[in-house]
């Protein structure tokens, strides 16, 4: 088969509070994507790494026995980890690279606690990749938990809870960066997905080879 080639990896990122339908937009573009002939990766964050694993027990369990500041270095060690083992060396073999969350969600839910959103965002910038476009699915907390709830049948105690996820889509919707896109996550999955098409297709219309070759 042809494989399309890009002329550089290109980073894109979901973003949403729980229940947004992040993942859900994340996997339908990056199966898309394999099934047009582009080499694409789908990378989630928290990992399933040793840092992920400590996060999902605060996830699983409360925050009780943890500093805000220890919460947010979790996350910090985690997509160091990430960035070194899977963020880079895909782009640098010139991928597309599909991330489920990204440092956006640490600003914004880190920085729904420690009140310093703009501060987590350079310090990210530090060692993470800028992403070439970001989606972030917008969508009312009390919406999102009741398809939580209709999905998994509960919410977990330490991130899905309806105050904090006002105060985190407070955050996601005042941020002002680059290659941003919100999206009203309301919409149904056709027409959210209509809206991610376009964005791409104009990314990936810039960086398609102009020349076409061929893999072995
Ligand atoms: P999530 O993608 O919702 O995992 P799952 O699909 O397993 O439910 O991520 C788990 C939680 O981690 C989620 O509630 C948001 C939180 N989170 C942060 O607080 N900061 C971050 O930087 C990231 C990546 C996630």
């Amino acid at each position: 088969m042809t494989k399309k080639r890009l002329s550089k990896g290109i980073l894109i990122a979901f973003e949403g509070i729980d229940g947004s339908g992040k993942s859900t937009h994340a996997k339908i573009l990056c199966d898309d994507l394999i099934a047009g002939g582009f080499d694409a990766i789908l990378l989630k964050e928290p990992t399933s790494g040793m840092w992920g694993d400590k996060i999902r027990e605060i996830a699983k369990f409360g925050r009780a026995g943890i500093s805000p500041q220890e919460e947010l270095d979790y996350f910090i060690n985690d997509r160091i980890e990430d960035v070194q083992n899977n963020i880079g060396p895909s782009l640098r073999a010139k991928k597309i690279v599909i991330m489920d969350r990204y440092y956006i969600s640490t600003m914004a839910y880190q920085g729904a606690i420690l009140g310093n959103p703009e501060e987590i965002r350079q310090l990210n910038e530090r060692f993470a990749p800028l992403p070439d476009a970001v989606f972030l699915l917008d969508i009312e907390p009390d919406i999102a938990l009741s398809r939580i709830i209709k999905g998994r049948g509960g919410i977990s105690p330490g991130f899905e809870q309806e105050d904090y996820l006002r105060k985190v889509r407070g955050i996601f919707n005042s941020l002002n960066l680059p290659n941003l896109r919100r999206i009203n996550a309301k919409m149904d999955v056709g027409q959210i997905k209509g809206e991610i098409d376009r964005d791409v297709d104009g990314l990936l219309k810039r960086y398609v080879e102009k020349r076409a070759k061929t893999s072995p």
